[in-house]
């Protein structure tokens, strides 16, 4: 199995999500010791944002691209591969000013590819993207599940990756951490005792 391992914190060593995300490899990795884990840091390892380069790289045909088209249309190719192939997926998402980090919202517009990932029917869009099993790990300084001041964190993410035909999310939470030491504690042991029962180690 292939597991895709993203985190786009940039707080590095200090990221709860980070953290968490490791966690849930190491948990996945233990109920199921055939998982191949491709790691991808997406803040130490920025992609470039979606551009009219990038647009007219990818319309351009592969013999006719200039180097830098050349890396444009390589670094989408590589990038909705790499996606497409995964069986899972783990998401370290912290929030950002009430929304994802512009890193992992660039490699959402690397993977969501009309034609690829979802298409436009008759009866209104498709999901393409199969059935990958994803854990979305969320973390806040304040608490936002279910509030309007989440939707462009959590709740966005979960409907992108359901518009591209992801069913299976599952989310390990970790929020309020910017509440001090004991609640960002508390905040984090609740969390790790989500993935314990995630992956049924508790
Ligand atoms: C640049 C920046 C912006 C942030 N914006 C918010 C925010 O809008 N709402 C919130 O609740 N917490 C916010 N926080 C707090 C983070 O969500 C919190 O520190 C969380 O732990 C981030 O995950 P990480 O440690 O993996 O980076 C922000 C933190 C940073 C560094």
């Amino acid at each position: 199995m292939k597991l895709l391992h993203l985190d786009s914190s940039i707080l590095g060593d200090s990221s709860a999500s980070r953290q968490l995300s490791h966690a849930v490899v190491d948990a996945w990795q233990a109920v199921e010791p055939d998982v191949r884990v491709i790691y991808r840091d997406l803040a130490s390892d920025a992609l470039g944002h979606l551009s009219a380069a990038s647009l007219v790289a990818a319309g351009t045909p592969a013999e006719l691209r200039d180097a830098a088209q050349r890396h444009e249309a390589e670094l989408s190719e590589s990038t909705l591969d790499e996606f497409l192939a995964a069986d899972a997926i783990v998401i370290g998402a912290p929030m950002y000013n009430f929304a994802l980090p512009s890193q992992l919202k660039a490699w959402i517009d690397r993977i969501t590819v009309a034609g690829k990932t979802f298409s436009y029917t008759e009866n209104g869009p498709q999901g393409l993207a199969g059935s990958k099993k994803v854990v979305i790990v969320s973390t806040s300084g304040g608490v936002h599940a279910g509030q309007p001041s989440g939707a462009a964190h959590e709740d966005y993410l979960k409907f992108v990756l359901g518009f591209v035909g992801i069913s299976d999310i599952q989310v390990v939470r970790a929020e309020g951490l910017a509440y001090g030491e004991e609640p960002r504690a508390a905040a984090m042991k609740a969390a790790e005792q989500q993935v314990g029962e995630l992956f049924a180690i508790a």
